[in-house]
């Protein structure tokens, strides 16, 4: 794709249709690729309907991925994860979701007016952190809730957990029940030994993998795979055509090609090279005094995922970030109350790895130890639902402070940003237990993202009598 696309574009047809650019490099100049940028033109083939070259992109991430069938998308794995929920129930269904799941597996749940089933995620009291779901809370969900037709889960998490997804598959299944993984953070799984497996390999019927968290890929390109006859290919294909463009870029699908083709030709030595600069690393920092970084190396973690904890320290995630940014140069992808989180790839340098693990030695070093600090517990029991998320788009509101909303239904959804999982959604009891997380995490100065007012001028609750 990637070479077609080069002498198309450097050839000598005149473009009278779609972008408006027109490719006009000498007008807008060369520092965006606008001599590059089409659409789905003559013989370029159709994403919602590929039988060219778009499919032989898709054949060569089959092959990638040993699975039946995948699809590039275009407009981030938040397109994957509509379409994929979207095609695996029917309007008002009963699902089983981790409670840790991204926004949108919730705004999935609201469209299709689905009956969520939350199942907490286990929780490392060490690092202050979510990690994986145990297959037994799924078994009993599952035996509980004989009505339910999907299993959503994430995997790994945003800090790197992956969860058994192989057991969790074998329990789901027994129930005839399929199992979508949203695997965001996990397009690097499986390619290598010495990672954990991808999850459509190990049983999962559907899975959206984010290429351009975790592999070369430009921003926005994921892809989804699947692997199971549970799967309705033509109403997932239904599905991807209503959340996905109909003007795709073939830069970003370019992108997706030569991500493929680079490792279908060389992963194993460039994951060579990567595990040994990890390795190197966690090898520097394994004597910090304060900061603690996070280390399994088994199945149920991504190590590619570095987590620096500041626990019992005198400083915060987000002080650290702060301290990385101004004084080395470095910046993290997320930082929390606790924690911080570096996330690393195929690409990354021997120098960048070595540049963070002397930094973060020599931070450690003017560290005082604080046995006493304040942390806010990331746990939070699930709070009771009232009305399914879907409902409460026809219900009438009011703006009121956080002091006086215990005991109303929430309107609105209210995440701590990142790492993005939800503190309350529409259709749940607010709780003291809620303010006061919502409380503590304004005070060490948490980004909470809300869906309707800003936090600080209250919360949006039903009006309508309860
Ligand atoms: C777990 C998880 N799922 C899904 C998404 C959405 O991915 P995208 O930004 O590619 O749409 C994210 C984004 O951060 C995520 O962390």
């Amino acid at each position: 794709m990637f070479e077609k696309l080069i002498n198309y574009t450097s050839g000598s047809v005149y473009p009278f249709h779609i972008p408006g650019h027109k490719r006009n490099s000498e007008m807008l100049g060369k520092s965006l690729p606008y001599n590059f940028d089409i659409t789905e033109i003559n013989d370029f083939d159709y994403l919602h309907d590929a039988k060219g070259i778009i499919l032989e992109v898709h054949r060569k991430a089959e092959k990638l991925y040993n699975c039946k069938n995948s699809f590039m998308l275009v407009n981030g794995s938040t397109c994957g994860i509509l379409a994929a929920i979207r095609a695996i129930t029917n309007f008002g269904d009963k699902v089983l979701v981790a409670r840790n799941c991204h926004k949108s597996v919730y705004n999935a749940i609201e469209l299709n007016g689905l009956i969520p089933v939350y199942i907490h995620p286990e929780y490392n009291g060490e690092f202050n952190l979510h990690t994986v779901i145990d297959p037994e809370n799924v078994r009993k969900e599952l035996s509980r809730n004989k009505d339910v037709k999907a299993v959503i889960l994430t995997s790994p998490t945003y800090e790197g957990f992956v969860s058994d997804i192989e057991e969790i598959a074998r329990i789901s299944h027994s129930f005839n029940v399929p199992v979508f993984v949203d695997e965001a953070h996990g397009a690097h799984l499986g390619l290598s030994e010495y990672f954990p497996q991808e999850a459509v390999a190990l049983g999962a019927d559907i899975a959206v993998l984010g290429l351009h968290k975790t592999l070369p890929a430009l921003t926005q390109c994921a892809l989804l795979n699947v692997n199971s006859n549970l799967i309705n290919i033509n109403k997932l294909n239904e599905q991807l055509s209503v959340f996905e463009t109909s003007s795709p870029s073939y830069i970003l699908m370019s992108s997706m090609d030569k991500c493929f083709e680079l490792l279908l030709n060389d992963k194993d030595k460039l994951f060579n090279i990567y595990y040994n600069n990890l390795i190197a690393f966690y090898n520097e920092v394994k004597n910090l005094k304060h900061l603690k970084v996070y280390l399994k190396n088994d199945v149920f973690f991504d190590f590619g995922k570095i987590i620096i904890s500041t626990l019992n320290t005198n400083i915060t995630g987000l002080e650290l970030s702060e301290i990385l940014r101004n004084e080395y140069n470095i910046e993290l992808e997320m930082s929390y109350d606790s924690y911080c989180i570096a996330m690393t790839s195929i690409c990354d340098k021997q120098e960048g790895f070595k540049m963070l693990s002397n930094a973060l030695i020599r931070i450690d070093k003017d560290l005082i130890s604080n046995k006493n600090c304040k942390i806010f517990k990331t746990d939070l029991s699930i709070p009771e639902m009232k009305i399914i998320p879907s409902q409460t788009r026809i219900m009438k509101g009011e703006i009121i402070s956080l002091n006086n909303s215990i005991g109303k239904i929430s309107l609105e959804y209210i995440f701590a940003y990142p790492p993005g999982i939800p503190i309350i959604i529409p259709g749940e009891i607010i709780s003291d237990e809620v303010i006061n997380k919502i409380k503590n995490l304004q005070k060490s100065g948490i980004n909470l993202k809300t869906s309707n007012v800003p936090i600080n001028e209250g919360i949006f609750i039903s009006s309508d009598p309860l």
